[in-house]
């Protein structure tokens, strides 16, 4: 499937199944997401805290972006993927467009930004040069020292409805779906109920949105130094790597050399 069919097939899905998008930042965890047939392949920059060992994700650049997309997009998954632009690397519409064709030289095929109305002439051009766009509103992590904190957004009226004006601008900028972060459950419905485009939701509540984002890492239990509360693990696995080291520790210890 071409990327622009995979973008089509996701777009159908609002209102009849709920779409599913996990992060990988490797060859393995991609493969093994794909066989799983998750719908979105997620080269977030989450991959600055969560593979890099940075406190946020303003660390992240575009060397590492390409580097982590390109392993990504050897598995050649039937699943959409998806690249983050990182933080600096989209201060322009012409730099936005230049940005993402990198990305897509990588493997990206589709990118996702973060921000609302201001973003738009950025998409425009994005999409002018033929890459599908995914937008990102609510928490913006790449904010997050400006903003002093990972804050739950849409609390009154008027960010209620900034935030609904901002879904509605970049589906008029032409965003192929919008990820919503940390958005007042009742918030991220009427969002999803204001726009053509799928939502995909990341600790908005429980169905308030078309489909569901998670980190991978959170999703595993893998990561234990730091879990958003909004995290539902499906596995522990920080406990069970440490308890197999240890087994091959004591294995080797204990057995004599021949
Ligand atoms: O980078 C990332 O993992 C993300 C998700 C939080 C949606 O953007």
């Amino acid at each position: 499937m071409t990327a622009q069919q995979k973008v089509d097939a996701l777009m159908m899905l609002k209102g009849k199944q709920r779409i599913t998008a996990l992060t990988a930042y490797d060859y393995p965890m991609a493969r093994l997401l794909d066989e799983a047939e998750i719908d979105i392949l997620l080269v977030g920059d989450s991959l600055g805290m969560v593979v890099l060992g940075f406190p946020d994700t303003t660390h992240v650049t575009m060397e590492h972006m390409l580097h982590h997309i390109a392993a990504v997009a050897r598995t050649q998954p039937r699943a959409l993927i998806l690249g983050d632009l990182p933080i600096h690397s989209y201060n322009s519409p012409s730099e936005a467009a230049k940005s993402a064709l990198r990305l897509r030289e990588a493997g990206a095929e589709a990118v996702k930004l973060e921000g609302g109305i201001n973003e738009a002439e950025k998409i425009k051009a994005i999409i002018d040069a033929g890459i599908p766009v995914i937008g990102h509103i609510g928490m913006l992590p790449q904010h997050v020292l400006e903003e002093r904190g990972y804050r739950k957004k849409g609390k009154n009226e008027s960010s209620a409805q900034s935030l609904i004006d901002d879904a509605q601008a970049l589906e008029k900028a032409g965003v192929c779906a919008i990820v919503l972060e940390s958005i007042i459950a009742d918030v991220a419905m009427r969002i999803t109920s204001a726009i053509g485009v799928p939502t995909i939701g990341i600790g908005c509540g429980d169905a308030t949105c078309d489909g569901e984002v998670a980190v991978i890492t959170d999703l595993l239990g893998s990561y234990p130094w730091f879990v958003p509360p909004f995290a539902k693990p499906e596995a522990q696995l920080a406990p069970q790597i440490i308890a197999a080291a240890r087994a091959f520790r004591a294995r080797i210890q204990h057995s004599l050399t021949q």
